[in-house]
């Protein structure tokens, strides 16, 4: 298939360039767009036809639900559009998400609600449930206003390797699987939404993400949130969990606890006869004697590292290392959505704990 790449101005994004994405869209066609957290993969979310070609550009087993994406203003309403196209998508009261969606929307939060008859079980994957999601990013809402169409998007990789944070990464997975390829340079946030079920009662936090958890509990005081998902694995409300994500093709160990002891510690694991690759930070990358180093960010901003971990994770595969060291950060905040992106790359059983902790 013949790719097509946009190169739009995220600032003052281009009416003719969006227009023409918006129309790929509309006649069934595939488009890779920015959003604030990765790039996504969009198709029409009322097109059977389209959204499939979905999950045989990324390899995606059909098992693995997608998040619908909407816009400020959808189509066929007039006052309120918004809520309009949200209303179409969903079965539920939208009373308990209001002030999620008033808090946090447009931006990283997607939220699970019973789905309505129109939301095809393609994208839901047979669930009864629904993901939304309204991005903050100006050519994402600008491509969803001008297609007047809710967008399925996943992120824009080939499935099971790291989410694409720049066009480079999009360019390696899905060049010529696709019609268009909108390049407006690096995100922001760097990894996916967080993923809030609110369909359950409890409430559930399925995937951490910029949108913490004292954020949402803060509006949802007994939201929950199981860490490693561990014992949400059998649950099939949650599928996507049971497939490896964000992967490069390195064997992964994370190191957690204490910094000093994580250093030393990868300092002696890394003394073998591999290419290694180690994940370091600013405060740490000068302590390192072995392999290849590269640093995600800087431990006192954890954005910096959320930024750049999928682009580092990609970048040790390109330098064909065959094993990865990657520092643990602080459980707090953004840090928690960024351990667990970590953990998933390593798999459970190369989780290495220093310090005594
Ligand atoms: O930031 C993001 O969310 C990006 C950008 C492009 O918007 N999208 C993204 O989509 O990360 P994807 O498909 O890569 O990840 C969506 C996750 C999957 O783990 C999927 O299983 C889960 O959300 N999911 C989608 N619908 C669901 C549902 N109805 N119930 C439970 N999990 C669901
Ligand atoms: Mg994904």
């Amino acid at each position: 298939m013949k790719t097509e790449i946009l190169k739009v101005n995220m600032s003052e994004p281009e009416l003719q360039k969006m227009e023409h994405a918006a129309n790929v869209i509309r006649q069934g066609g595939l488009v890779v767009f920015p959003t604030e957290t990765v790039y996504g993969l969009g198709a029409n979310a009322f097109d059977d036809k389209a959204v499939k070609k979905i999950f045989v550009a990324k390899g995606r087993p059909s098992d693995n639900p997608l998040i619908v994406h909407i816009s400020k203003k959808g189509t066929g309403c007039s006052d309120n559009e918004q809520k309009c196209m949200l209303d179409t998508l969903i079965s539920d009261p939208k009373e308990k998400a209001k002030p999620l969606m008033d808090a946090f929307w447009p931006g990283p939060l997607t939220i699970i609600f019973n789905k309505s008859q129109i939301v095809s079980d393609i994208v839901t994957a047979g669930l009864s449930t629904v993901a939304v999601r309204m991005p903050s990013h100006p050519i994402a809402s600008m491509l969803l206003e001008l297609s007047g169409l809710p967008i399925v998007a996943p992120s824009a990789n080939a499935s099971g390797r790291p989410s694409p944070t720049c066009i480079e990464h999009v360019i390696e997975d899905l060049y010529g699987k696709v019609d268009v390829i909108i390049d407006s340079g690096n995100v922001d946030i760097g990894i996916e939404s967080t993923v809030l079920d609110i369909s359950t009662q409890p409430a559930v936090i399925l995937r951490p993400g910029a949108i913490t958890f004292d954020q949402i509990s803060s509006f949802i005081p007994d939201v929950q949130f199981k860490k490693d998902y561990s014992d949400l694995a059998d649950i099939p409300k949650a599928p996507g969990m049971k497939y490896t994500h964000y992967s490069p093709k390195a064997d992964v160990f994370v190191i957690q606890g204490d910094i000093y002891d994580i250093v030393e510690k990868i300092n002696e694991l890394s003394n073998i006869d591999a290419k290694v690759g180690i994940l370091a930070t600013k405060q740490t990358a000068d302590m390192y004697q072995n392999g290849l180093i590269i640093v995600s960010g800087d431990r006192e901003n954890p954005h910096t590292i959320a930024a750049n971990l999928f682009s580092a994770f990609r970048q040790f595969d390109s330098e064909g290392v065959d094993v990865i060291f990657a520092e643990g950060i602080e459980e707090e905040g953004i840090g928690v959505a960024i351990m667990n992106r970590m953990r998933k790359a390593a798999g459970p059983h190369n989780i290495i704990n220093v310090g005594g902790k």
